[in-house]
C-alpha cells in the first residue's frame, strides 16, 4: 500500500530547496503549499471573497466569467480525488477560465511511460497559468514549485502552483474551506472546542487544518484530538500548536470530549497509507459516528467530514440519517469548497479586489 514514493526523506531535500514565501497581503502568482503561508489578514481576505462570490453564484451574476477569462488552469492528479479536482474544475470554469487535463488522467500521459514527476509538472507549467497537483509523496508540492521557479525564468507563461494534497502531508485548499465552513456557521473562531477525530497521523486534513485555526489567531478555543494511540496527531503539529499558544487536548476516548464539542470534524482511516493490511484493520473501527453517537453531543454541535466517507460513518443507512440531521454540514462544506476555490484562483491570478469584492 505505501509505495516508495511515499517515503517521506526525498522530499525533505525539496523541503529544505524551496521556501514557500509567505502571502502577507500579495497572493499573485504564489505557490500554494502550505497553510503556514497564510496569516489572519490572508484568510480574512480569502473568506470575504468566497462569500461575495457565494452570493454572485446564487445571485447567476453572469459578469463571474469575465474574472478569468482566458486563463488556463491544468489539473494534475497523480493521486485519486472526486471533490478537490472536481472542486477546483468548476472554480476554474465559473470564473470563465479554462482547464487542461491529461486525457482520461495523469496515468495516461507520458507517467505511463515512465516519465518523473519533474518532467511532468514542467509540462504543465508550459501551458497553464497555474497548476493544481496531488501526489502521493509528502512534499512532492515543493518539489513542483522548485521545478516552476526554475522553468519560468526560461518561458513565458508563468504557472503558479498549488497542492491538492501532498500525501500525508497537508491539503491548504482543504484547510481553508474547513475553516471557511466553520466560522462561517459558529460565527467566528473563538470560545468553540473543536475536536477533531480519526486518523490524525496520516490525515492530511487535519494537519492542515489544525495549524490554521492557530494561523487565523482564536481566543478562548480549545483544539482536542480524538484518535487511536497508533494515529495520534504528528508531533510536528503539536509543537506548532503550542508554539502559538493553542489550547490542545489528546484522548483515545471520544467520549471524554463529545459533549463539550461545538465543532466535531471527522475522517476517514487513511487505508492507503497503512504499510500493513493488519495493522489498518487493527483500527478501522475505533470511532464509528452513527446517529445515536450524535445524539450525545451539543444539540448546536456542526458535524463536518471532508469526505470521502466509509466505515468510519457507520452504515448507508446511518449515512441516510446524519445526512438529513440539520447539524451534519459535510455537503455545505463540500460546496464551500468551490467558492473557497474560487476565491484563490482569482487571488493567484492575479484578479484585483475591486472586481471581487
Ligand atoms: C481528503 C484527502 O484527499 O485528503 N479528501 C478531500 O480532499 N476532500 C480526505 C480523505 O481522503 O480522507
Amino acid at each position: 500500500m505505501v509505495d516508495s514514493s511515499s517515503d517521506p526523506r526525498p522530499s525533505e531535500q525539496f523541503r529544505h530547496l524551496y521556501t514557500p514565501p509567505k502571502i502577507n497581503g500579495s497572493f499573485t502568482g504564489k505557490h500554494i503549499i502550505t497553510v503556514e503561508q497564510f496569516d489572519h489578514r490572508d484568510l480574512q481576505t480569502i473568506f470575504d471573497v468566497s462569500a461575495r462570490l457565494r452570493d454572485r453564484v446564487t445571485a447567476h451574476d453572469r459578469d463571474l466569467v469575465n474574472l478569468c477569462a482566458g486563463k488556463l488552469m491544468a489539473s494534475l492528479f497523480f493521486e485519486a480525488s472526486t471533490r478537490t479536482d472536481m472542486s477546483f474544475q468548476a472554480a476554474m470554469r465559473r470564473l470563465g477560465g479554462s482547464v487542461v487535463t491529461a486525457s482520461n488522467g495523469v496515468q495516461f500521459s507520458s507517467v505511463y511511460k515512465g516519465e518523473n514527476l519533474a518532467d511532468t509538472v514542467r509540462a504543465a507549467g508550459c501551458y497553464a497559468d497555474v497548476i493544481v497537483m496531488r501526489h502521493s509523496a509528502i512534499g512532492s508540492s515543493y518539489q513542483a514549485a522548485y521545478y516552476i521557479d526554475r522553468l519560468n525564468e526560461r518561458i513565458v507563461t508563468h504557472g503558479a502552483v498549488i497542492s491538492g494534497g501532498d500525501g500525508i502531508g497537508e491539503h491548504p485548499s482543504q484547510a481553508l474551506l474547513d475553516l471557511f465552513t466553520l466560522v462561517d456557521l459558529k460565527k467566528g473562531a473563538d470560545n468553540l472546542t473543536i475536536t477533531l477525530v480519526g486518523d490524525l497521523l496520516y490525515g492530511r486534513t487535519v494537519h492542515s487544518l489544525a495549524k490554521l485555526v492557530a494561523l487565523y489567531g482564536v481566543t478562548n478555543t480549545k483544539l482536542c484530538f480524538v484518535s487511536p494511540a497508533s494515529l495520534r496527531m504528528p508531533d510536528t503539529i503539536i509543537d506548532f500548536l503550542t508554539k502559538h499558544n493553542i489550547t490542545h487536548y489528546e484522548t483515545t476516548d471520544l467520549y471524554e470530549v463529545l459533549g463539550e464539542s461545538d465543532v466535531i470534524y471527522w475522517t476517514r482511516v487513511q487505508e492507503e497509507r497503512f504499510a500493513r493490511r493488519a495493522d489498518y484493520e487493527a483500527v478501522r473501527d475505533n470511532f464509528i459516528m452513527t446517529p445515536e453517537v450524535l445524539n450525545q453531543a451539543k444539540r448546536d454541535v456542526i458535524l463536518m467530514h471532508p469526505l470521502p466517507r466509509k466505515n468510519e460513518m457507520g452504515t448507508p443507512a446511518d449515512h441516510d440519517i446524519l445526512d438529513a440531521n440539520p447539524r451534519a454540514v459535510y455537503f455545505q462544506q463540500m460546496e464551500n469548497g468551490m467558492f473557497v476555490r474560487m476565491a484563490l484562483l482569482a487571488k493567484v491570478l492575479g484578479v484585483s479586489d475591486a472586481d471581487l469584492l
